[in-house]
């Protein structure tokens, strides 16, 4: 393992390798893993994996032990598709949606909770937990089951019944908390210390944007090495924007990238901390500030994007931080325009996203109308949960079946043939 430490990602404060805590013991920042990047070079110079599928291929790149068992699903190895008509719908001739609903509970929380599993298991932690707004309990629930660790995942008590049934099938004990996804998070942090459970929850965790930054390896290697011009990623914690960034940035340590795309945000605009965080800090005229200083305000979210409905992003600095050093846009979007995005991505590509994973698409569509983006542009949107998670909101926006009696006569009444 190439894991060298921690460093704080608000004051720089560094630890090393044996450190027992999740955060910063100086200022309570969360903590990014640093790693020598000399002798990783040295490990992947000949490539990855050799013909392993799933995430773990990238196993220099990542802090977990090497000696263990395959991980007994698999987690990553999605599929990248190049959207000619999506794209051409706009004048974009490079459109990519890079399908994280292929992982196995069908959302990219996989990848953090893999990772995070793998470090659990190399330090013998024997029960997990996670703070969720639907998809990291379902998928922490689910690759614990395969693993045979027990869950425990704290949701907001109105998260979507399809991903709370997921976890209950996977077996997790399942506490939906009266409140808010940001009251589920704050008993999970305390229950977990005062139980001794392994805490997963994004962005507290380190490990869980190890696990996200593999989306960005993988988006490299389906393009043969070529660069993307921007991502496009939703962002609710932050912690998956600022995972795809760090997989660029380490990509760019070991020299086999020169160049780094942008990293674009695409938020609702009734939840938007982290895009009006950077904002501001543009306002002050600030791209490098110090950011020990940097506070992220509160919103009160109110998005029916429920992934990304968050009133306090748990990964909100490492997320501000990516935008403002990959040059990346803030997008903001009414939910309607989330809501629409679904079924144009569907009707047009076969995929089938839930609101948070179409906000993408439609923060693309916002950014060619404000003429941000250049025809050209090779522009990947993160595909980050299936639309099978959150039906309901998905039928206010394509409604319900004609229904007809069983008849060829009622076929020709209905206009349909
Ligand atoms: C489908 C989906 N998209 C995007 C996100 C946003 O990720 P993050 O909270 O790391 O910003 C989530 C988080 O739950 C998610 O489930
Ligand atoms: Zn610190």
């Amino acid at each position: 393992m190439h894991m060298n430490g921690y460093r704080c990602i608000a004051c720089a404060e560094a630890q090393a390798t044996n450190f027992a805590g999740f955060v910063c013991p100086c200022c309570g920042g969360n903590l990014e893993i640093t790693y020598d990047y000399a002798a990783i070079a040295k490990d992947v110079a000949g490539g990855f994996g050799d013909g392993q599928t799933d995430l773990f291929r990238y196993a220099p790149l990542l802090p977990v032990k090497e000696t263990a068992a395959p991980f007994p699903l698999l987690v990553g190895g999605t599929p990248m598709y190049a959207s000619p008509r999506l794209g051409e719908s706009l004048g974009l001739r490079n459109l990519y949606l890079k399908d994280d609903t292929a992982n196995p509970s069908a959302s990219t929380k996989d990848r953090a909770s893999a990772v995070a599993l793998r470090r659990a298991m190399d330090i013998d932690a024997k029960v997990v937990s996670v703070a969720s707004t639907g998809n990291a309990g379902s998928s922490l629930a689910c690759l614990a089951a395969a693993l045979g660790l027990r869950a425990v995942v704290f949701v907001p008590e109105d998260a979507p019944v399809a991903k709370l049934t997921q976890a209950l099938s996977f077996g997790a004990t399942v506490l939906a908390v009266r409140g808010n996804y940001d009251d589920a998070f704050d008993l999970c942090l305390a229950a977990s210390e005062e139980f001794g459970w392994f805490n997963r929850s994004t962005g507290y965790n380190p490990f869980t944007r190890e696990g996200k930054k593999t989306c960005a390896y993988e988006i490299w290697e389906s393009l043969d090495g070529r660069v993307p011009d921007r991502i496009v990623v939703p962002a609710g914690d932050g912690n998956l924007l600022s995972g795809i960034w760090k997989g660029w940035c380490d990509l760019r340590a070991v020299g086999l990238v020169d160049r780094v795309p942008k990293i674009d945000c695409a938020q609702s605009d009734a939840s938007a901390a982290i895009c009006l965080a950077v904002r501001r800090i543009h306002d002050m005229g600030e791209s490098n500030p110090d950011w020990s200083t940097i506070v992220i305000d509160e919103v009160k979210a109110s998005t029916a994007a429920d992934s990304i409905s968050v009133d306090r992003p748990r990964d909100g600095l490492a997320a501000v931080k990516s935008i403002l050093q990959s040059g990346g846009e803030t997008v903001t979007v009414p939910d309607e325009e989330i809501l629409a995005a679904i079924p144009e991505m569907a009707r047009t590509t076969g995929i089938f996203a839930e609101p948070a994973a179409a906000a993408p698409w439609a923060a693309v569509k916002q950014m060619v109308r404000d003429d941000k983006i250049e025809a050209d542009e090779l522009v990947v949107c993160i595909v980050s949960g299936s639309g099978l998670k959150d039906i309901a909101n998905i039928r206010k926006t394509v409604g319900t079946p004609v229904i007809i009696d069983p008849s060829i006569d009622a076929i020709k009444n209905a206009s349909v043939a």
